[in-house]
């Protein structure tokens, strides 16, 4: 069957904050063969492509001119063991919920804590996303990319993918260069409970388990998540939009001298990060609604679409955001989510 190229195609069922934004070429494919046939096509040649995965972790301010390519390759197996780890292997376009749910039902374990992160397995090495104490990186065997211009397919293992808080290569030193196709992890085959982040214990007490298992944590952080951050399928966002600053402790503890409050993780005797959500919100931005969108009221680090705001007014809430709490705290945000 031949590939549908397809033109100024509506991207707000691509996007989880639901922005109305166009592609002015789009195409899906589903297996190596099909993207390799795109980006040797005139329509992908002219400029360079614009993968989309999960697109949850995107702010769309206007159309994108660039060609769109949706990945959806499908398909997870175990690829190997030993005696500790189970290798599994996802394709880039499963959801990365799905894979974690596979690998509960399975006993892989490892990714428990990562439960209910929206976006694509794809996308996840990306951003080494993380939660509850857990990152991509801690369970990252290799991944497997095409090379858009040159048309080969690398592996790379964790040391090449340079991940660091939110960050690797991918978005750095190759950005848009490459097209990752699947992801190996290694996972354990005896579990290794990881329940000291904050509210996970306590959620587990109140859950009353006659045992601990990987499910049980999953269970667990579900329950969280959805207590304090949108379910994107009914309110548009894309989680943390911003990532939590590293400080010096000289800044710690000048905000401390007005907040003796403010929480801390020490990184090393010279700096700390702290919490953006928690700056945000003593700076007031807590549930702040502006119509069409907003601040979300139960996480502070989270913008939200509640129906028809434009990537562009939420952009500006952010600068806004940021303006204030440099302004009020000394302390310069970044951004966690793309911006287009
Ligand atoms: N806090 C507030 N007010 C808020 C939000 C947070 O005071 O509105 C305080 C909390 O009370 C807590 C601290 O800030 O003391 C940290 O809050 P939380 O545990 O909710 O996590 P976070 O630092 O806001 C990070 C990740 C999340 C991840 C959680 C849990 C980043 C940018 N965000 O958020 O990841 O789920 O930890 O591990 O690192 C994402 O990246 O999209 C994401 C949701």
């Amino acid at each position: 069957m031949a590939i549908r190229i397809e033109n100024n195609v509506s991207l707000r069922m691509y996007n989880t904050f639901g922005i109305d934004a166009a592609a002015k070429t789009f195409a899906v494919f589903s297996d190596t063969e099909e993207l390799a046939e795109l980006l040797h096509d005139k329509a992908y040649t002219e400029d360079t492509p614009f993968i989309l995965g999960g697109g949850s972790n995107i702010l769309l301010t206007k159309d994108i001119e660039r060609p769109v390519l949706l990945n959806r390759l499908k398909g997870i197996t175990l690829v190997n063991e030993d005696e500790n780890f189970y290798y599994v292997k996802s394709a880039a376009g499963e959801v990365w919920h799905s894979f974690v749910l596979h690998c509960i039902k399975n006993e892989y374990a490892g990714v428990e804590n990562l439960s209910l992160i929206p976006g694509s397995v794809g996308a996840s090495p990306m951003q080494n996303i993380g939660a509850y104490g857990v990152e991509i990186k801690d369970v990252f065997h290799s991944l497997e990319a095409y090379h858009i211009k040159e048309h080969i397919i690398k592996e790379f293992n964790a040391t090449e993918c340079s991940f660091g808080y939110r960050e690797s290569v991918f978005k750095r030193e190759q950005k848009d260069q490459w097209v990752i196709l699947s992801v190996t992890f290694r996972l354990l085959k005896r579990a290794q409970f990881r329940t000291d982040y904050g509210a996970i214990q306590e959620e587990l007490d109140k859950m009353k388990l006659e045992k601990m298992t990987i499910k049980a944590v999953s269970q667990a952080v579900i329950n969280i998540r959805t207590s304090k951050l949108p379910d994107p399928k009914k309110l548009g966002n894309a989680g943390s939009f911003f990532k939590n600053p590293v400080v010096s402790l000289e800044v710690v503890n000048k905000i401390k001298e007005n907040y003796p409050n403010l929480p801390v993780y020490p990184i090393d005797e010279q700096s700390a990060k702290i919490p953006a959500g928690w700056l945000i919100e003593q700076a007031g931005w807590k549930g702040k609604n502006r119509g069409t969108h907003g601040v979300h009221d139960k996480q502070a680090l989270v913008l939200v679409n509640y129906g028809g705001a434009t990537g562009k007014e939420i952009f500006d809430l952010s600068t806004d955001v940021l303006t204030d709490i440099v302004s009020k705290f000394g302390v310069t945000l970044e951004r966690e989510v793309n911006i287009h």
